[in-house]
């Protein structure tokens, strides 16, 4: 199997840095646009074939070094009663905000949870045959919390955040209770094949550093230690959350994935060599074309040394994304290698 990330997030060294690219399971290719002509999403995640041909589909067009398995961060939120729509982002029609709203959530066997992602996954590493690691994920609490709360995707969050200050013993119940559910859900997606997690905690980043710490950060700790009795690597990502920094690698993820406004440099400069860090491409840049993502790329990879590193994007890949600019960001990190071999190979010559 390419083993590159999995080596990677280990610690170990690799004879180059693993690319996978978050969302690459999505609006930007042209065949996935083409089957959601005829499939809207709740239908694609309904049904684990096409769940499963959707994550094969960036892997049989790209060399890429991981499959991050079709879902969607909402996946395991109806095994709580509650119904999700997507329009596009999700949406949830009465949106928890009372004790009573969150004390009346299901509590769901891990059976329960999104058995159609569990199929997929299991599907997937069928047809990959150990080509390269498969991906599993879920929501943090706070991020599921922020859909759960607010109702949808809305900018910064006011009414999870006026709940966090109005009640915080409720929206605490609320993160315990998604701990729990992430909990299991991971459990399950290991049981059912995958070789590594990342956990997205998008919205982190809305808090200010007391709160976060306060609030969020001892419930991701314990989503960490459960899965860290599951046997496999998390990464842990967070957007938007550069003054979250500090705290955020105390936790005990074994890789930390930052947006593009973070300066790697300076990251691995403050952390040291240990920490694994994952990331990050501005994802606009991409649309500027292969040349200015070339470049750019490059830049990243002058930034931080390769050992410890998964080129990644800051955030998800953006839908008019074209073709070329991600071959030109394979193109770049797998000329790495090619210069390094050259290197070591003239330098045999020498001898
Ligand atoms: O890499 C992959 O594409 C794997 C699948 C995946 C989806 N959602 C599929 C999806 C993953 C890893 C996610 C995570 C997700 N979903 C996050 C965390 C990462 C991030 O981007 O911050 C969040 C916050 C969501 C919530 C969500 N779901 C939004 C905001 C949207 C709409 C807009 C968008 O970004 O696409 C969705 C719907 C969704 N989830 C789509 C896909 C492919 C689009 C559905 C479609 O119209 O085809």
């Amino acid at each position: 199997m390419n083993d590159l990330l999995l080596r990677t997030l280990r610690g170990q060294d690799t004879e180059r840095r693993p690319l996978w690219i978050m969302r690459q399971a999505g609006r930007y290719l042209p065949e996935y646009r083409a089957l959601r002509e005829r499939f809207s999403f709740e239908e694609l995640c309904a049904r684990p074939d096409l769940a499963a041909e959707v994550t094969l589909m960036p892997i049989n067009r790209f060399p890429l070094d991981a499959a991050i398995v079709f879902a969607d961060i909402m996946s395991p939120i109806s095994a709580l009663g509650i119904n999700v729509e997507f329009a596009p982002g999700p949406v949830i029609n009465k949106p928890l905000r009372s004790k009573a709203a969150v004390q009346a959530l299901s509590i769901p066997t891990q059976d329960e949870i999104a058995p159609t992602v569990l199929e997929t996954v299991r599907l997937v590493k069928k047809e990959l045959s150990g080509r390269v690691p498969v991906l599993g994920f879920t929501g943090g609490p706070w991020t599921l919390a922020a859909y759960l709360v607010q109702g949808r995707g809305v900018r910064d969050f006011p009414a999870l955040r006026a709940l966090a200050i109005d009640k915080p013993r409720v929206l605490t119940e609320l993160l315990e209770r998604l701990t729990a559910l992430s909990s299991s859900y991971l459990k399950g997606q290991v049981e059912s094949g995958v070789d590594a997690v990342q956990i997205f905690e998008t919205w982190s980043g809305v808090l200010s550093v007391s709160d976060w710490s306060l609030l969020v950060k001892p419930h991701l700790e314990n989503l960490l230690e459960n899965v860290g009795q599951l046997g496999v690597p998390c990464i842990l990502f967070m957007q938007n959350a550069t003054h979250l920094l500090a705290e955020m690698t105390t936790l005990s993820a074994d890789g930390f994935s930052v947006d593009w406004r973070v300066d790697m440099a300076e990251l691995r400069q403050s952390l040291g060599p240990q920490k694994i860090l994952q990331g990050n491409l501005d994802p606009a840049i991409l649309l500027a074309g292969p040349e200015s993502t070339s470049r750019a790329a490059r830049r990243l990879l002058q930034d931080i040394p390769p050992v410890g590193h998964i080129v990644n994007l800051g955030h998800g890949i953006l839908p008019q994304t074209p073709m070329e600019s991600v071959e030109a960001l394979i193109g770049v990190v797998h000329s790495e290698v090619q210069e390094c071999s050259r290197t070591s190979a003239s330098a045999g010559e020498e001898v």
